[in-house]
């Protein structure tokens, strides 16, 4: 089997665009099975840079086929929009696929997102409003639209108009907004189906053959494994499984059909919207990781928070997701500290903390407990083996996989698809 899944190891934004971008190129097949729009994976390739949200990160090659697996949620503004960039920057759509099962983001779910985000005031989860909760909760709750209900007209129009009445109550009598107009969105909506019936199609049916005629298969991770519905920082968390089970529901493929897990991480930790981080850093080092590791949102701009690596949270994710070894991206952005640290576990009342708390309210009375490194000041951005880095670099990947117990197979050195180390 030659099958890969690639997961996000922290907070999301690891880099996961760039390392699957460097994987397809050899790939059959790049799929994404979880989230949605909420995701923004930027890669980096001949000068140019590419921002991705729905389309998976294979798309730049033209042969590899690039499937959004029925687990995502798919909102088809976006995705129409994304496929008309890429066309106008030469890259074609030929090979794109998408799951008849794939759940559709309506005009009512991104007004909940934002109407439930205001009412919640400073307990927001600071979501990217882009309706995935308020998507996935219909899909939960069995009132969802998938793609395959688009594309049939009459169920279309009786499934919508049922979901609206219902939606236009909460709208209007809970959070006092304004109720959305059936006929607009019939419209619009109807518009889309035209232009995505071409590219639907029962996805799993094809990845179970290509797994079978042992194709070179990604699975392409969204968000990251603290993101995670159950697994995470419950419920500063978005509604889906970033972690690699995710892989099983949301792309219609058994467990035995994932061979090697990589766990995608920065050197550092990073985080968008709220909830806890223990190794925040609201100081110069934050400072500096903020702005050489240039960390603003692919998706909403905003600045990301920054902090130390934390070994707690990559044991969580080595444990969880099954991974086979880690990708450590932005090592680069080190470059330049005199002392680096990564927390090796928590103290809280005066007792050891080795795993990550289900609780967010004992987590936030935890304090990281470091280890420290010497830093280097050497320009990494062109080394292109383990050897080339300098000693302390070394040292610093080894305190990785020794406090992790996960070989790291990959080292990221700049944002560009060549600025990568492979082990
Ligand atoms: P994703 O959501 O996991 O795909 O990550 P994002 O694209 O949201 O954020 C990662 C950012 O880091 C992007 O701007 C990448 O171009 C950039 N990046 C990825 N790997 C490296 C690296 O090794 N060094 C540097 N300097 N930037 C990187
Ligand atoms: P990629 O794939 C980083 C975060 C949001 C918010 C929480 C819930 O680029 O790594 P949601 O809109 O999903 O309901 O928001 O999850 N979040 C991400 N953070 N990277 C992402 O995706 C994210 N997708 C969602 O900031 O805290
Ligand atoms: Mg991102």
């Amino acid at each position: 089997m030659n099958t890969t899944a690639l997961i996000g190891a922290q907070w999301g934004d690891e880099g996961k665009g760039k390392v699957i971008d460097i994987l397809a190129e050899k790939a059959d097949y790049v799929v994404r099975a979880t989230g949605g729009s909420n995701a923004g994976h930027t890669v980096v390739s001949g000068g140019k840079t590419y921002k991705l949200h729905l389309i998976p990160s294979g798309i730049l090659y033209p042969s590899t086929v690039n499937i959004i697996g029925n687990g995502v949620v798919l909102d088809p503004k976006v995705v129409l929009e994304e496929m008309h960039t890429l066309e106008s920057q030469g890259v074609s759509m030929k090979n794109l696929m998408i799951d008849l099962r794939a759940h559709i983001v309506m005009p009512y779910h991104k007004e909940l997102d934002e109407l439930a985000e205001l009412a919640k005031g400073k307990d927001a989860i600071g979501t990217t409003k882009r309706g995935i909760g308020p998507c996935y909760a219909d899909k939960s709750d069995r009132i969802g639209i998938r793609l395959v209900d688009l594309l049939d007209r009459k169920i279309f129009e009786k499934k919508l108009k049922t979901t609206l009445e219902l939606k236009n109550k909460i709208i209007v009598n809970v959070y006092g907004g304004k109720a959305l107009d059936y006929t607009e969105i019939l419209d619009e909506y109807s518009g889309y189906a035209k232009q995505l019936e071409h590219f639907a199609c029962d996805t799993g049916v094809i990845l179970f053959d290509a797994i079978k005629a042992n194709k070179r298969v990604i699975f392409e991770g969204a968000q990251g494994t603290l993101l995670d519905l159950d697994s995470g920082t419950y419920p500063f968390v978005t509604s889906s499984h970033p972690i690699s089970g995710g892989f099983c529901a949301g792309a219609g493929i058994g467990p035995t059909a994932i061979k090697d897990v990589l766990g995608i991480a920065k050197s550092y930790t990073t985080r968008v919207g709220a909830g806890p981080f223990p190794t925040e850093l609201n100081d110069e080092v934050g400072e500096h990781l903020l702005k050489v590791g240039c960390e603003y949102g692919t998706t909403t701009g905003r600045a990301r928070r920054c902090g130390w690596l934390d070994a707690v949270i990559l044991r969580l994710a080595v444990r969880i997701n099954g991974l086979t070894s880690l990708a450590i991206n932005k090592l680069d952005t080190l470059t330049g500290l005199k002392k680096l640290k990564i927390a090796t576990h928590y103290m809280r009342d005066g007792k050891k903390v080795d795993h990550f708390p289900a609780d967010i309210s004992i987590l936030e009375g935890c304090t990281p407990v470091y280890e420290e490194l010497d830093g280097w000041t050497e320009d990494i951005t062109n080394c292109k083996t383990f050897d080339q880095l300098p000693k302390a670099a070394q040292t610093y990947i080894k305190a990785i996989e020794r406090l992790t117990d996960c070989p790291v197979s990959m080292i990221g050195v700049g944002p560009d698809r060549k600025q990568q180390i492979i082990r």
